[in-house]
């Protein structure tokens, strides 16, 4: 079984996170999501508006995602790939390169975005509707 390995927020679900869950699972039998705790977004000075529970709950139900695990520091990829057994670490092309020292223990991949859409986006037009 071929497994695949990807991480993010994952906050206010939007088409590009879809695009990009159902590429990644494409390529393999079996996709499990590291999603960032609500602890290790502070830390980064991010603040999901769901909290990790629900964020986790929504990305479970997805069919392209077998798995959730949580992020919670950016020095925990090496022993989830090897503990998972993972083949292919995945991530969308705005980390284009960043995380290149992995290729030393599985196959790294960085997918397109989808364009303008953004969890970052959304938030600011729900803002900007409001207001009117
Ligand atoms: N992603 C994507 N296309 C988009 C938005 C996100 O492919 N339009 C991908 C990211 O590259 C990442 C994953 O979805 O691999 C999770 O991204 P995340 O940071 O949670 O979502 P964003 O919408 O980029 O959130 P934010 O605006 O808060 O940065």
């Amino acid at each position: 079984m071929k497994k695949v390995i990807t991480y993010g927020t994952y906050d206010l679900l939007h088409e590009g996170h879809i695009n990009l869950l159902k590429r990644a699972r494409a390529l393999g039998d079996y996709l499990i999501v590291g999603l960032s705790t609500d602890e290790f977004n502070a830390l980064k000075h991010k603040e999901a508006f769901l909290p990790y529970a629900q964020r986790k709950i929504v990305l479970e139900s997805i069919k392209y995602v077998d798995e959730v695990i949580p992020e919670e520091n950016w020095e925990q990829k090496i022993s989830d790939i090897k503990n998972n057994e993972v083949d292919v670490f995945v991530m969308g092309d705005d980390w284009n390169g960043k995380f290149d020292e992995l290729k030393e223990f599985c196959e790294v991949v960085y997918l397109p975005r989808t364009p303008i859409i953004s969890t970052t986006r959304l938030k600011e037009d729900i803002v900007n509707k409001v207001k009117k």
